[in-house]
């Protein structure tokens, strides 16, 4: 947690301007890198994409599940071939490969799965750990929720991470997303007024270990602070040197 403020302010202050901090501290388990990406999307591309998934046709839920989740599964999404899916989908993964922060964290290699989803009053997605292959290739590393709707104008549908020992449960602003291991169980929590529209999606890592993840981006963001402090130093070199040998033996 304290990483990821110094990240907010030494490696970037335009979290000074984020909209995403009205109603939610940034907050980041970074020992099973759970990381608040603020800004993905700026509030009048969320309202687009409100307003064209407002006139889209969506399906059950059910439908992209596993066998097992399907039991606890109960929402609605836009079909996958749906040509709104397909453009929003590009629209998202353009949206993060911009993203500094999700860059960092995350370090994408495919951004291959993306859902949109949406729960009215009385829908749920109960416990359950999402597929660890999906789309017939691809491995699900790290699983994020963009939320699409502002927390204001729902109850419930808190997106809950179960620990070994205690859970985490989030609603973020419009346009921010939560990233976390595809590892956890997790759930989201029946809703009880209003409607709940997220971009939900899964991403296959160059680093698989999260903890390895959790290695690169403190190292990335130590060398950034000391460029930013004292240019390109021989301190600066060496962690460099360090952070991109470490990538070169994990990535995968
Ligand atoms: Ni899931």
């Amino acid at each position: 947690m304290v990483y990821l403020r110094f990240w907010h302010s030494v490696i970037a202050p335009v979290i000074a301007e984020c909209y995403c901090k009205k109603n939610v501290a940034i907050q980041a388990n970074l020992s099973s890198m759970i990381v608040e990406i603020p800004n993905v999307f700026t509030p009048s591309a969320v309202e687009d994409i409100l307003d064209k998934l407002s006139k889209a046709e969506f399906i059950d839920g059910k439908k992209t599940a596993g066998w097992n989740a399907r039991e606890v599964k109960n929402n609605q999404q836009l079909k996958a071939d749906d040509p709104l899916a397909i453009a929003l989908k590009t629209q998202t993964q353009t949206a993060l490969s911009q993203n500094a922060l999700f860059q960092a964290t995350v370090r994408p290699k495919e951004i291959h799965t993306l859902l949109f989803s949406r729960y009215e009053v009385g829908m749920s997605y109960g416990t359950h750990t999402d597929n660890a292959m999906m789309a017939g290739r691809w491995r699900s590393d790290v699983s994020f929720t963009l939320f699409l709707t502002p927390p204001e104008t729902y109850t419930g549908g808190e997106l809950v991470i179960e620990g070994q020992s205690h859970e985490q449960s989030f609603r973020l602003e419009s346009g921010c997303a939560i990233a976390y291991p595809s590892s956890t169980l997790h759930r989201v929590d029946p809703i009880t007024a209003g409607s709940r529209w997220a971009i939900v999606g899964w991403v296959q890592s160059w680093i698989r270990d999260p903890a390895n993840r959790e290695i690169l981006f403190e190292l990335d963001t130590a060398r950034r602070s000391i460029f930013n402090s004292q240019g390109k130093s021989t301190e600066f070199d060496l962690i460099s040197k360090s952070m991109t040998n470490l990538l070169r033996r994990w990535s995968e």
